[in-house]
């Protein structure tokens, strides 16, 4: 195997690389056994064992987690899977914002914030990388939405570009040293990803350094050529007169030698790395089982409401309701789903082993309700979810609610029965319109196969729900920022950053739940919160969590920049710590923010942002515990040149007498009227702050001396002398 990745191949061979080998394979030389790359979708599950693959709880539940371990282990789990169906190349994660709640594949991103999606994923792929298993991060990039997607064109300024939209695959670049990525189906500013020179060749391989392959969605190639000329590498799935195509530009000059030859060097580059025989892998890898799987949704649950309701005691009479309750919807559909769910193990299965009584009925039908005496049980549980035309690859919602039949048997219930909770299965933010009239709201999201166990154990208070919301619930459709940007062919990011929380804090805009938010079954009792300044953007921020309950449970700490600034988002993410905690047990939690939590694009550079902020230990994106004002500053080590204002001088008294003297000797009046002036000019404020603003250079127009510039000249090295500590 070893000389394939040194061999000379030639041009014939090389242009046979460039093309998928099938569906989900590519790279495959003569005389090698399989092709060397060996893919599956997805990010849920590793398709590719078809019904013997375990469906996995779905990114938009396990973010919730805000668990850097959890999704570390997720990933070893998918990566022990991959292996398992012999595949080195999962077409996972998928990284896109959740830019609207009505996005069909927002079920399969992460959030709306990208520092916890690029962090929380960063610690999926390694879990993948720890089992030997590549990844193919997607899509790349700005796939906000379903609707047209093949032809749809994202208009997103560069700054809100860099700083949202490919914050989470920058970091994954830079941080998680991923294998591939995948360019969407969509345009970004004009242009179509899979050959889009200035996010493939300019940003991802250029400015980021991206060593990978760079491989195009299916079938989303539109101009072969272009796309190998502007950054892809590998076109998916295999197209039969691609290289036909190929060859010809070759051979017309269109595509040259050293193009191909960097796209193989990648390809075999990445070939080599992922082809370890599972001999050689390292053989302590952890087996998961599913209740390894199934905590691990439990633990994401995010518990929106609870009055008195949850957990359930022994002693509960429950009625269970709603066709979700005996045909759950366990993932978002699209080539992510994992085909035959034939095994669902079902809440009541579980319940009913707990529980007093638990009866179920499978349906929402009002009629049916109305023959039970509803008022006999202790607690009635509604089962909700989204339509199959929902939540999946090529759809998007049209409206935030569930289905009508799902609404009117919870407000019918409500009528007969205080007791009402509600367990969502949805992929996105929903519309609660029912909220008042239930005690309990338990976010389930989609738990994949360990759905009765998962969500049973919660129910019952086996498992404490410690799920924080990566995405806000609005209270109604109409308040989205980008409500009217949405769904259409070509579709205007005007909203830049500000969508989800950092829409809503800044707009003063009340969203049903804030992101971030969540409930449990314990009780933190946050104590000696401190923020220590370390450095001009160095802080060490640390507080005591206890938790004064019976339950085990996990806290989420978080912390945001506070910004009063009207061009910046009110709260911004800056970084978040998941804590464990016994009953009773109490932890020391430290959380470091350094100067690339401060960086931004700004007119498309980097910098450090400066001026009055707070820094905000906090519960949720609108609970703050703790705020500390500072000011972001930093000391610009400025070299002292004919740009240097004289007010840095005046005002600093190492500087101040020695600028004096030149300016006393230099200028014999202020050409601002009298020549004759004695004022002080420091005295007059309109003087002062003319000068104080005034730069070196600016000075020269008022000496009367030929020999101007060498004064300024002796004067600028004085001040640096002093500067240099040389007098
Ligand atoms: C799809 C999806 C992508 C998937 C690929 C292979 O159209 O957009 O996420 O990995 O094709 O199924």
């Amino acid at each position: 195997m070893a000389d394939i990745f040194n061999k000379k191949y030639s041009i014939e061979e090389k242009l046979k690389m460039l093309t998928g080998v099938d569906g989900f394979a590519a790279v495959h030389p003569k005389d090698v056994q399989e092709p060397l790359l060996r893919m599956s979708d997805s990010p849920i599950g590793v398709k590719k064992g078809g019904s013997k693959a375990m469906c996995y709880p779905n990114p938009c539940l396990v973010a919730s987690s805000f668990d850097r371990e959890l999704m570390f282990q997720l990933g070893k789990a998918l990566g022990t899977d991959c292996r398992a169906y012999n595949c080195n190349l999962l077409l996972a994660p998928a990284v896109n914002l959740k830019r609207s709640p009505l996005a069909g594949r927002n079920f399969e991103y992460y959030s709306e914030d990208p520092y916890l999606s690029g962090v929380l994923v960063g610690k999926f792929v390694d879990g993948l990388h720890s089992e030997k298993v590549g990844v193919c991060v997607k899509h790349f990039a700005c796939n906000n939405q379903e609707t047209a997607r093949w032809v749809q064109d994202s208009v997103v300024d560069d700054d809100t570009l860099r700083n949202v939209y490919l914050k989470a695959f920058e970091m994954l670049v830079k941080n998680n040293n991923i294998e591939t990525i995948m360019s969407s189906y969509n345009q970004v500013n004009g242009t179509y990803a899979a050959e889009n020179k200035y996010l493939l060749n300019d940003i991802l391989k250029g400015e980021w350094g991206f060593d990978g392959i760079v491989i195009s969605d299916w079938a989303s190639v539109r101009n072969l050529v272009n796309s190998f000329n502007n950054g892809l590498d590998l076109e998916m799935p295999n197209n039969n007169n691609s290289f036909q195509v190929l060859k010809d530009a070759y051979e017309k000059g269109e595509l040259s030698e050293e193009t191909i030859n960097e796209s193989v060097r990648r390809l075999l580059k990445v070939s080599k790395k992922l082809n370890i025989t599972v001999s050689n892998h390292d053989s302590t890898s952890k087996k998961f089982n599913a209740d390894d799987i199934s905590k691990m949704a439990s633990e994401s649950m995010v518990l929106l409401k609870n009055e008195g309701v949850l957990p359930l005691s022994k002693t509960d009479k429950v009625l269970l309701v709603g066709e979700a309750a005996v045909k759950p919807r366990i993932q978002g559909g699209g080539c992510a789903e994992i085909k035959d769910r034939k095994f669902l193990k079902l809440p009541q299965k579980h319940l009913k082993e707990k529980l007093a009584k638990c009866d179920c009925i499978g349906n929402y039908d009002i009629l049916e309700l109305g023959t039970i005496d509803l008022g006999s049980y202790d607690k009635i549980i509604v089962f909700t979810c989204l339509t199959r035309w929902e939540d999946s690859e090529a759809y998007d919602r049209k409206s935030l609610g569930f289905p009508e039949e799902q609404v009117s048997a919870i407000k019918y219930l409500s009528k007969y029965n205080d007791n009402i909770i509600v367990v969502l299965e949805n992929g996105s933010a929903v519309d609660l319109n029912f909220e008042k009239d239930v005690k309990g709201i338990l976010e389930a999201y989609y738990t994949g196969d360990c759905f009765g166990t998962a969500v049973s154990d919660v129910l019952t208070g086996e498992i404490t729900p410690s799920g924080k919301l990566a995405e806000t619930f609005p209270e109604r459709i109409e308040d989205l920022p980008n409500l009217y940007e949405f769904g259409k062919r070509t579709v205007y990011y005007k909203e830049g950053e500000f969508f989800g929380y950092r829409y809503f804090s800044t707009f003063n805009v009340k969203p049903k739940y804030e992101f971030g938010f969540g409930l449990t079954y314990c009780n933190f009792k946050w104590k000696n919160i401190k923020i220590d300044k370390v450095s001009d953007y160095g802080f060490d921020i640390s507080l005591d969590v206890e938790n004064v309950s019976n339950y085990h449970g996990k806290e989420v700490v978080q912390i945001y920049l506070k910004s009063e600034n009207v061009f910046e988002p009110r709260k911004q993410l800056l970084e978040f710590d998941c804590i464990r905690l016994a009953p009773h047990e109490e932890k020391h939690v430290i959380i470091k923010l350094r100067p690339e939590h401060f960086t931004k694009y700004i007119s498309g550079k980097q910098r450090l942002i400066s001026g009055e902020y707070g820094i905000v230990v906090g519960r949720s994106s609108e609970i703050d515990e703790y705020t500390k004002q500072v000011v972001l500053k930093k000391e610009e080590d400025r070299v002292i040149d004919f740009d240097t204002m004289l007010g840095e001088l005046l005002g600093n008294d190492k500087f101040r007498n020695v600028t004096l003297k030149y300016l006393r000797d230099a200028i014999n009046y202020w050409a601002f009227g009298d020549e004759n002036s004695e004022e002080n000019f420091e005295d007059n404020g309109f003087l002062k702050s003319h000068v104080y603003d005034m730069p070196i250079r600016g000075i020269a127009y008022f000496v009367r001396k030929d020999d101007k510039m060498q004064i300024l000249t002796k004067m600028i090295n004085e001040l640096t002398e002093i500067k240099e500590n040389k007098k």
